[in-house]
């Protein structure tokens, strides 16, 4: 289904399309990314042979490849010539609707015949997004996980007009990249950052009632659920503004389940961030290293 002839195109080499590329290169397809900004173009350049180099410093890759995907990497400015004849298309440029359907559309008008069209976002509607192309069916959601290179799991979101043949060869890319794909009916939070919010905030409710302390509640959930973190030090990682946006619109969307809890409404007011503001759940010192014991105390709510 999919040849290593296909080439593809990456628009947008911020944080993810940098990681996206890199995917799309080191599994031997020719990739151009394209970025409006050629600063952000050469910062990605670097970063994607930072990450082949260090794979072969680490034994991980063998010099020959790391060059090789360079080799098959390029970088453009202008959409049209990356896209012409292009098989797929991710983009992944800023959230932002208007600059995300403007993308597709002079996209869509020059890609092969049959191309997958495929967004990155996090939040907005595939189904909006597919609306500034004229084959709305080939449009998908392919909601990829920072940091790409170390991330298996790839969200494919199908917006109300996106077709079967779209789904089964938009699996086969992301196999074709040594991704594992899951298929989610567009909805708010998708399955990963919607059952995330649902943990954090749960968590917080059980540090406010003083169920237990901040550092048991993490190590509850990394030793009896072998998660890698707990969820407290989890959001503190995220940002607990940035929690509190989502709880907000899940609230909105999904209804009471997801009410944020007015602990986190507290920090957020008083600053406590997360790691980015030395202080959340936990406190950080200058070097951001945790301190330890400095858990929130039920006590002190
Ligand atoms: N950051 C994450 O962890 C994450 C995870 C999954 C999905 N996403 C989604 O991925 C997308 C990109 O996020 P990011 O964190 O990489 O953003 P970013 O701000 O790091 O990068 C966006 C890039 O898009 C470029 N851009 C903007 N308009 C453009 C245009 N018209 N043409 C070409 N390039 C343009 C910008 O110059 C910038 O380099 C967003 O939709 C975001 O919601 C982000």
């Amino acid at each position: 289904m999919i040849s290593q002839e296909q080439r593809v195109v990456v628009v947008g080499a911020g944080l993810m399309g940098t990681g996206i590329a890199h995917a799309f290169a080191s599994s031997g397809f020719a990739t151009s990314l394209v970025d409006s900004n050629t600063e952000a173009l050469s910062k990605a350049e670097k970063s994607i042979y930072g990450i082949l180099d260090g794979g072969v410093k680490l034994g991980k890759l063998a010099p020959e490849l790391a060059e090789a995907a360079k080799g098959r990497l390029s970088t453009n400015v202008s959409l049209k010539d990356a896209a012409e004849g292009a098989m797929l298309l991710v983009e992944t440029v800023s959230e932002n609707l208007a600059v995300k359907k403007a993308v597709l559309s002079e996209g869509a008008a020059v890609l092969a015949p049959g191309a997958i069209i495929a967004t990155n976002t996090s939040a907005l509607s595939v189904t909006e997004i597919a609306t500034a192309v004229p084959s709305p069916e080939r449009v998908i959601g392919m909601h990829f996980f920072n940091p790409v290179h170390k991330m298996k799991l790839v969200e494919l979101v199908l917006g109300i007009a996106t077709d079967v043949t779209t789904v089964a060869v938009s699996r086969a890319w992301c196999e074709a990249i040594g991704k594992t794909s899951i298929l989610v009916n567009e909805s708010p939070g998708l399955t990963t950052s919607r059952m995330s919010a649902m943990l954090g905030n749960e968590a917080m409710w059980m540090l406010q009632e003083g169920t237990a302390s901040a550092e048991d509640i993490d190590t509850a959930l990394r030793m009896g659920f072998n998660h890698p973190m707990g969820p407290l030090e989890l959001g503190d990682l995220t940002g607990w503004d940035t929690r509190l946006s989502v709880l907000r619109y899940l609230h909105s969307t999904l209804g009471e389940k997801f009410r944020p809890c007015p602990l986190i409404i507290k920090m957020v007011a008083a600053g406590r961030y997360g790691r980015k503001t030395g202080h959340g759940v936990y406190q950080y010192d200058e070097a951001g290293q945790r301190v330890p014991n400095s858990g929130l105390k039920a006590s002190a709510l």
